[in-house]
């Protein structure tokens, strides 16, 4: 349904973007054993490919329209990567953030959802920095209700980020999602509460909060897709497809087989669940 220039969804178009967010959060748990040191991203890369299409899905980021088609099914960002890194001979060491984003189509929907990994032990900084993403991604979940407005998604990740001193990347956003990988609204990482369109039952969107550990100014580099930290800090991405029902937010996406496999990083900082 299209209502005042913002698609919703059905209870049938619902239980599709359950079923696409289930076969992403399963790709990302099936990579997850193999982010170690000494793995190359490109062999992360082929372990989802196959992942995806044996469950008779398609990766949706392969082929992605930019300056150059996107060739890849992650986007595995290191470091001060932020997003969009393009999978290849990087070999990840020990200390690493290892951001990992994917993509799949399955009966015509999408499913979009990113993790950033610690390889091996991380330092206190680059915990710390995961545990802050986190925490922001699952404060601004709990603003996504009907009757909110974007801002107020928008500003529960800056206002907890900022206060931290971190930068919240601004040049890239999270988005509806549906039939198409990005759908309207686009939902920003900064913004002020009150403002911006309202939250409407059967919304369906991305929250992906891209946080620097120093300043918020980035570059793409000459690959076209690589955007980096101009700084050289790390960074950290955590995404989550939510639905904005009536009872409230429903997160279709899930972390939790992937930390039935790895010590979640935002965890090893010491904190506590948020389901
Ligand atoms: N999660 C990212 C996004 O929503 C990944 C896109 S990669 C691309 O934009 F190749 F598809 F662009
Ligand atoms: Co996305």
């Amino acid at each position: 349904m299209f209502m005042s220039g913002i698609p919703t969804k059905t209870d049938v178009e619902l239980e599709a973007m359950r079923k696409a967010a289930r076969l992403v959060s399963a790709t990302l748990a099936a990579v997850a054993p193999h982010v170690r040191p000494g793995v190359t991203t490109g062999e992360l890369d082929r372990v989802a490919e196959e992942f995806i299409r044996d469950h008779g899905a398609v990766p949706a980021f392969k082929g992605y329209p930019g300056r150059t088609p996107y060739p890849a099914t992650l986007c595995v960002s290191v470091n001060e990567e932020v997003v969009h890194g393009i999978p290849g001979d990087r070999v990840l060491e020990e200390g690493d953030l290892a951001s990992v984003d994917c993509g799949v189509i399955i009966d015509g929907f999408f499913g979009d959802s990113a993790y950033t990994f610690g390889v091996g032990e991380l330092s206190e900084a680059s915990r710390e920095l995961c545990r802050a993403t986190y925490e922001s991604l699952n404060r601004a979940i709990d603003k996504c209700r009907v009757g909110n407005r974007i801002g107020d998604v928008s500003a529960a990740v800056q206002d907890y980020c900022q206060a931290l001193g971190y930068g919240v990347v601004r040049d890239l956003v999270g988005h509806g999602i549906g039939k198409e990988l990005h759908e309207p609204p686009q939902v920003p990482n900064v913004g002020r509460k009150g403002v911006g369109r309202k939250l409407k039952e059967g919304l369906t969107i991305c929250v992906e909060p891209m946080i620097n550990q120093g300043s918020a100014e980035v570059e793409t580099l000459p690959d076209h897709w690589t955007v980096v930290a101009s700084d050289g800090q790390p960074s950290a991405h955590y995404e989550h497809m939510i639905a904005v029902l009536g009872s409230g937010p429903e997160v279709l996406t899930s972390f939790k087989e992937i930390e039935e496999v790895i010590e979640a990083p935002y965890k090893q900082a010491g904190i506590e669940d948020y389901g």
